[in-house]
């Protein structure tokens, strides 16, 4: 049985975001009261928009950086989901003191932030880039590498102060290590964007996406709502060997960026015929990606009871048509 979230006072940092502005519309629709704490940095207004009108929303213009804005965010909260990061391992290599500040040190504020204000469990975004250089498949959450980039180090400290924080304060924690989520809201433009909307705006704009390397590199890509529905998942999972752990959130399956590339064309050419003959660009390899990435998602499904919904087949038609109507 999927667990939801309801009727209770929830934070969502980085709520303006692409993964939190989707999980403030699901918790808002639970009749849940959202508080969303965002500096603007990456996120929108207009993934905001929807919820502006909701007494049950309350937006904190605010930085993780900033102590007090943390503190005021929590005030009142049940369940804080952590999302408020720099993304991006390229943005990390360029500017990793940015990263660094806000991944690392705003994250810090945070925990304190809700430890001292008693909420009841605190559950944050880590990442698959974690598993750095180990080169096991599929992807065990015991066994992590070296990390890649600023940015693989910025989540691997977050789990280690998760995991101290609950250890000396007794703090409920649950890390959650996303893999390569998409879906609609994620941001399509500037130089970090991710690879699906990058590959969709592109292909809707008649243009040749461009493919770093080969494109024989694979992930395992996971719609944002199992992401949505694994938050709610660590939040309420009852046993008590779940908690103060880091979790692979994934679909459990890898296609390749050629693969990836031949379903977009395919099913945007349905919208647009003309899309079927456009080539991708293939471009040199990029600094800090991993060549494959394929979690397991057994830890998750035993104790977190976290079930992924939606196939990235699925995933892709839906996020395909919001695109269609909103970049077109
Ligand atoms: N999207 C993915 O595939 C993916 C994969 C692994 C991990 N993650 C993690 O998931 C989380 C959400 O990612 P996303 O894809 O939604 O990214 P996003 O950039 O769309 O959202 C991040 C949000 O955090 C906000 N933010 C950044 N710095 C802030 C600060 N100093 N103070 C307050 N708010 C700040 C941004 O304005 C933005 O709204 C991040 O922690 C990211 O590292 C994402």
């Amino acid at each position: 049985m999927e667990k939801l979230i309801s009727n209770t006072r929830v934070l969502v940092t980085g709520g303006a975001g692409f993964i939190g502005s989707n999980l403030i519309e699901a918790l808002l629709l639970q009749d849940n009261e959202v508080v969303c704490l965002d500096n603007f940095a990456t996120g929108s207004r207009k993934n905001l928009l929807p919820f502006l009108d909701n007494r049950k929303f309350k937006l904190i213009e605010g930085d993780l950086r900033n102590e007090a804005d943390c503190r005021k965010s929590v005030e009142g909260i049940q369940y804080v989901l952590q999302q408020a990061a720099l993304g991006s391992v390229p943005r990390s290599i360029k500017d990793p003191v940015t990263t660094n500040a806000v991944n690392v040190s705003g994250f810090l504020n945070m925990l304190v932030a809700a430890r001292d204000a008693g909420v009841k469990r605190f559950v944050y975004a880590s990442s698959s880039s974690v598993y750095g250089d180990h080169p096991g498949l599929p992807k065990i959450e015991e066994e992590t590498g070296n990390p890649l980039s600023p940015y693989a180090i910025t989540k691997k400290v977050n789990e280690l102060y998760a995991g101290v924080f609950a250890n000396l304060y007794g703090m409920e924690v649950v890390g959650l290590r996303y893999f390569n989520v998409f879906g609609k809201q994620q941001d399509p433009d500037g130089e970090y964007a991710a690879v699906i909307p990058r590959f969709i705006k592109a292909l809707i704009r008649h243009e040749r996406p461009g493919i770093f390397g080969n494109g024989e590199q694979s992930r395992d890509f996971t719609y944002v709502q199992n992401v949505v529905h694994a938050n709610q998942a660590a939040a309420l999972a009852d046993d008590p060997e779940a908690l103060n752990s880091a979790y692979n959130i994934a679909y459990g399956e890898r296609i390749t960026l050629n693969q990836l590339y031949n379903l977009l064309r395919e099913y945007l050419s349905e919208f647009d015929p003309a899309i079927a003959t456009i080539e991708p660009l293939y471009l040199a390899d990029r600094a800090g990606d991993i060549p494959h990435s394929l979690a397991s998602i057994d830890k998750a499904r035993r104790l977190l009871g976290y079930e992924p919904m939606y196939s990235v087949k699925v995933g892709l038609k839906k996020a395909i048509s919001w695109y269609w109507e909103n970049l077109k």
